[in-house]
Formats: C-alpha cells, structure tokens, sequence
C-alpha cells in the first residue's frame, strides 16, 4: 500500500510560519530541518540544499514505506524548487546533545544509554536485512540518534545518502559521512558494506561509554598512535581493572554504572571497531547482544 503523502509547498510554509528562523531546530550536511505543525500533527521539515528532480522522486516513496520502531518515520514530501522532506518530530533532541554537558541536558543514566544502544541496533538491523532495497546507512553518529519522549532512540536520516546520489551525481562524488565515524576500508577505498555502519556504531558505543565526542577519542588515537581499541584493550585481564575502568567512564556518570555491563558494552564497541571489516559481528547479533544487557 502506498502511503506516501505528497504536500504542497503552501502547505508546508504555512506549517513552518514561512520557515521562519524562530522554527528551525537544527542546521545539517544535507539542509536545514524545521519545526511544523501540519494536518494537527508535529512535524520535523527538512529543506535539502538541492533540486528536486523527477528522477529520484521514486526514492522519498520508497522511504515512506519504510516503517519501523526504532526508525524516525518519514510521513511524506514535497518537490517544489528544492526538496523538502517531511519527518514525524521526535521530542527529546539528539544524543550528542544529551551525552555532552555542553548542551546543558541532565546525564543520560547507565541503562538508559544501554536501551538507547540497544534500540539503534535495531534500527539498523532493520535497514540492513529486512527493506527491499536493503540500505546501507554511511552516517551514523550521535546526531542522527533521535531521542523521544520515553527516551528511547531512533535513527535518523536513512536512506538520505542514496537520495543524494541520485540529485548530485555531477556535482560531487565525495565521501559521504562524517569525520571519526568512518572505517578505514571506507576511508581508504570507499568500500561499502553495512560493515561501516557496524564500524559507526561501535564508535557511539565508545561515546556512549566514555562521554568522550568521536572527534577527541580519534584525536587520543593519534596522538598515542593506538587503534582505537587498544585504548580499551584488556580492560578484563588487568589487576586494576576496577580502577583502570573508571577513567575510562563518562565522569558524569559517577560511580552510578555496573561493572559487568560497562565491561561487556566496551567488548562489543572493540568488536564493532575491528580494522578488518569481514571480523566485525552484523547488526543482528549485535542487537542480541544488547538485549541481554
Ligand atoms: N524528526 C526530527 N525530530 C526532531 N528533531 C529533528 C528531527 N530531524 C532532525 N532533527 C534535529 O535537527 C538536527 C539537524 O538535523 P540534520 O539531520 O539536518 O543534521 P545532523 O543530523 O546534525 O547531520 P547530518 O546532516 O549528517 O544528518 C538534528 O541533529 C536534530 O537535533
Ligand atoms: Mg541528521
């Protein structure tokens, strides 16, 4: 069944009282998202910073077809000009935001962070085996972790890298995603699999457990010339483990986390990290992992 919904310029202007500064919510790669209240609904518009074109109209309706619990949903679209994408608004902000004190948001508890994990795994498992086309995500960081009102997560912007692909083809064919999130076989030779995902998400595992922002935990990697998982390496096998553990761990968290659980979530970000694409474990696994924490 199709249910995608096209809208009208119009109508989205008038939801966006003429995407007027006071309702834009974030600034991105790909555009600028505003705050809307369409048809009764909340709603997050994002304006791409590209023409729409008839070609890769297809794709917005492919994505609206695209339902699942840990996905934001995106309800419809809007080709005038440029391309607007229409997304159901998710109340509690992104987890960058919730994980950096900066932001002035309350620390996220320990289980929370493991549920938050645990729900982005899904998500992403989700994309990786069960669409048809099956999608790749290549943007995976803290940002595009959406946080709702219950203070579960959901991922955002799937799907969006192939939007573009389509819309910009000439105009540039640089890697997509972000600094500190990407695999070295990425990187390296733009090679792509859901692996780099996994690679990803293994690095907001690391974020997730130490507070740290990618770019400083990739900024320690240089600078002590170590992968990034040998910082973490034997964390088990150390007579101080305690000890060493806790230097590892968001400092706002305190003492406030079990020992056994950060443990096994930082031998899950290791795995997720593995140089060697083939050795990272798949979403799937990973989220069964999560669930027994
Ligand atoms: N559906 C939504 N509901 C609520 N807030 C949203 C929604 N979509 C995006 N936002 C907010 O707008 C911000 C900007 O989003 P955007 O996707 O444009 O940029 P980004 O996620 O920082 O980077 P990227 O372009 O790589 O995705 C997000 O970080 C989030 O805080
Ligand atoms: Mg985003």
């Amino acid at each position: 069944m199709d249910k995608s919904v096209e809208f009208s310029y119009e109508e989205l202007a008038i939801a966006t009282d003429d995407f007027s500064l006071n309702n834009k919510i974030g600034q991105g790669g790909f555009g600028s998202v505003y705050y809307a209240e369409l048809r009764g609904e909340k709603a997050a518009i994002k304006k791409m910073g590209m023409q729409a074109s008839k070609e890769f109209l297809s794709e917005p309706k492919v994505l609206t077809n695209v339902h699942h619990l840990n996905l934001v949903r995106l309800i419809g679209y809007c080709v005038e000009d440029s391309l607007f994408l229409v997304y159901e608004y998710i109340e509690n902000g992104n987890l960058s935001q919730h994980l950096h004190s900066s932001s002035g948001r309350d620390p996220l508890p320990w289980s929370t962070r493991v549920n938050i994990a645990l729900d982005s795994a899904r998500g992403l498992e989700y994309i990786h085996e069960y669409t048809v086309p099956v999608y790749i995500h290549r943007d995976i960081k803290p940002a595009n972790i959406l946080i709702d009102k219950n203070f579960r997560g959901k991922v955002a912007d799937f799907g969006l890298t192939k939007l573009t692909e389509y819309g910009t083809a000439s105009l540039n064919s640089s890697l997509a995603g972000t600094f500190g999130y990407m695999s070295p076989e990425y990187t390296q030779y733009g090679k792509i699999s859901p692996k780099i995902d996994v690679y990803a998400f293994g690095v907001v595992l690391f974020e997730l457990i130490s507070g740290m922002e990618a770019v400083r935990l990739v900024a320690l990697v240089v600078f002590s010339a170590l992968p990034l998982l040998t910082i973490y390496e034997n964390v088990l096998s150390r007579p101080d483990a305690g000890e060493y553990l806790h230097k590892l761990v968001d400092p706002r968290l305190g003492d406030d986390y079990p020992f056994d659980s950060v443990c096994k979530l930082v031998e899950l970000a290791k795995a997720c990290t593995q140089e060697d694409p083939q050795l990272r474990p798949g979403m799937r696994s990973i989220a069964v992992a999560l669930v027994s924490l």
